[in-house]
């Protein structure tokens, strides 16, 4: 295994690439990875996204795009990279729906306070809970609201795709974290944020687990929070 100080910069390099002038590769990459499981893995949270006036963080290709505006949501998105802006307006256009997608960083949401019942991200980045990402989200938010995170799944079993699919994670530093692993820093920093209720689920498929962290910003938490200057 390559040592630390030269996989590091080597994964934020193929992921930088990934995110921004290969981003037209990426379903391709993220169904390789997954033995083709991909897209179940991210329309997994579905079930949960019952809101009306939904935000995607990090929407990438635009899939959950997809999925909650043909049910006629008011679905929006933010990704940081110009690229996944594009192809997921492209898909949306495509399939006839209204893009309602913006270029910005999660640190700096671009939306007045208490604006949406649920936010969520699939396969986010470290960006997800940063300590500006998480007061943003809580801002955003309505009293009562849902953040709503999938950080990470994997097949089950023992078959030969399975394997080498949880090589590859574990090859991108992307290994799936036990609920245990991820289970103490996330909640800490999700209620030190100022989060309650914070759950962590293990979403059970025949092919695949997931995991499933629900917060929910408290009912009585005032919405005059400003949105932090530095990201
Ligand atoms: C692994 S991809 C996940 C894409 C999609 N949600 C999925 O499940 O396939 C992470 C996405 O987060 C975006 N991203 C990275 N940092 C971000 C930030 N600070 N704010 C918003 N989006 C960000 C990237 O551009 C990329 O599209």
């Amino acid at each position: 295994m390559l040592p630390v100080k030269i996989l590091a910069p080597l994964l934020r390099f193929f992921y930088r690439l990934l995110y921004y002038e290969f981003a037209w590769s990426y379903d391709f990459v993220a169904w390789f990875v997954s033995a083709g499981q991909w897209r179940h893995w991210v329309h997994s949270p579905l079930p949960y996204l019952k809101g009306e006036t939904l935000l995607e963080l990090g929407h990438g290709p635009g899939h959950l795009q997809i999925a909650l505006a043909a049910q006629g949501r008011q679905i929006y998105g933010l990704d940081l990279s110009p690229f996944m802006n594009r192809q997921a307006r492209r898909r949306l256009k495509r399939a006839q729906l209204t893009p309602r997608l913006v270029n910005g960083y999660a640190q700096r949401l671009p939306f007045p306070a208490n604006s949406f019942e649920q936010i969520f991200a699939t396969f986010p980045s470290e960006y997800i809970l940063h300590p500006a990402t998480l007061a943003e989200t809580l801002r955003t938010l309505k009293p009562g609201g849902e953040f709503l995170i999938l950080p990470s799944a994997k097949l089950i079993g023992d078959s030969l795709p399975a394997r080498i699919s949880n090589l590859l994670f574990y090859l991108t530093g992307q290994a799936h974290p036990s609920p245990t692993d991820i289970h103490q820093p996330a909640v800490t920093l999700l209620q030190r944020a100022g989060f309650a209720q914070v759950e962590i689920k293990t979403l059970q498929h025949s092919q695949f687990e997931a995991l499933l962290i629900i917060a929910r910003k408290p009912a009585g938490l005032p919405n005059n929070l400003s949105a932090p200057s530095a990201v």
